[in-house]
């Protein structure tokens, strides 16, 4: 794995740097009388890679079943590569879209090698007479996808591990192992559905590296996450979904300095400073409790009182 972004080990075919490969156009997911995602235009070019953030229940997820077949949108459009998508996952995958779950999808019984090879079968051509007769075909397309995947395994770092079985990986080697197996059906663009959910700091910033080199592969990147550092940090653009609806949309500076989205995450903005007046009781108190030195001579008294004022004017800020 590299953190060298300048050189681009770009996969052969992989389009122009800057060519738009995903095109989704006024896409709307309604369940009953509920609208999910309302009218959402995304587009996500070759080589980069892009965030999708907003609080829980914003529609991120149900934009990402749209955009991997899961789901048919109610309406609007989403093209890869110039065609329109399939309404099948397993045809969206063999387009050339792959993705994680928010909640991990792995064969709990199976070793985490077979866990990749499982993601290889959108690439393999053995078919089934091949499979069953057992030719040189078949054992030489074996022998590839074996190689392929252990090659998956030491880029994402699990190559030691390669027969654990899944259930046994902790957490954060889990959501590796499911972006190995996203990879293995050799992807153009992959979906990442908060990819560092339950990790620590540490595992957080190796996914940050992972998903730089797997950019650097010439794959493009889509991801949802929380951790507002790893996304600011991490992607050329950010789409900002709040209640189904596009917000804003731009670099990261752009968003992070938009008034509309610290108030979609915190609430309406306070019309004073929190911060400001919490410094100005503070500084009321302890002008008041040096009167109080002076005039009785009685500090420690005072001292108690103004704690409790602070705290208390803590409490209404919250
Ligand atoms: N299959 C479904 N049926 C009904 N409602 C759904 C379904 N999937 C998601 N929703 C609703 O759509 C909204 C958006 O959910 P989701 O896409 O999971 O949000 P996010 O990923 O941004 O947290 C929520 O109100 C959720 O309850
Ligand atoms: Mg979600």
């Amino acid at each position: 794995m590299t953190t060298d972004t300048t050189t681009k080990d770009t996969a052969p075919g992989a389009p122009a740097p800057g060519t738009t490969i995903l095109d989704a156009r006024g896409v709307t997911m309604r369940f009953g009388g509920l609208t999910a995602v309302n009218g959402v235009d995304l587009t996500v070019n070759s080589g980069e890679i892009v965030g999708l953030i907003g609080p829980n229940g914003a529609g991120k997820t149900t934009f990402f079943n749209c955009l991997t077949g899961l789901y048919i949108p109610t309406e609007g459009e989403v093209r890869y590569k110039d065609r329109v998508l399939p309404a099948k996952s397993f045809k969206v995958t063999a387009a050339g879209i792959a993705r994680t779950f928010q909640n991990i999808r792995l064969f709990a019984n199976m070793t985490v090698l077979e866990n990749v090879l499982v993601g290889r079968h959108t690439r393999t051509k053995e078919g089934f007479w091949s499979a069953v007769l057992r030719g040189p075909g078949f054992h030489r397309a074996e022998k590839a996808s074996r190689e392929r995947a252990l090659e998956l395994l030491e880029f994402v770092g699990l190559a030691a591990k390669a027969d654990h079985l899944a259930r046994n990986l902790p957490y954060g080697e889990q959501r590796k192992l499911e972006i190995a197996r996203a990879l293995a059906s050799e992807p153009g663009l992959l979906l990442l559905d908060e990819p560092t959910a339950g990790m620590n700091p540490q595992e957080t910033r190796a996914t940050e590296e992972l998903v730089f080199a797997i950019r650097d592969k010439g794959i493009a990147v889509l991801v949802i996450e929380h951790d507002m550092r790893f996304i600011f940090n991490l992607c050329d653009r950010v789409a900002v979904l709040v209640q189904g609806e596009k917000l804003v949309e731009g670099d990261s500076a752009t968003v992070q300095g938009d008034e509309r989205v610290v108030a979609a995450y915190l609430g309406e903005p306070l019309a004073d400073d929190p911060g400001a007046a919490e410094a100005a009781e503070v500084e009321a108190a302890e002008a008041a409790q040096a009167q109080a030195a002076e005039a009785t001579g009685a500090a420690e008294t005072a001292e108690a009182d103004t704690t409790t004022d602070t705290a208390a004017g803590k409490e209404n800020d919250r």
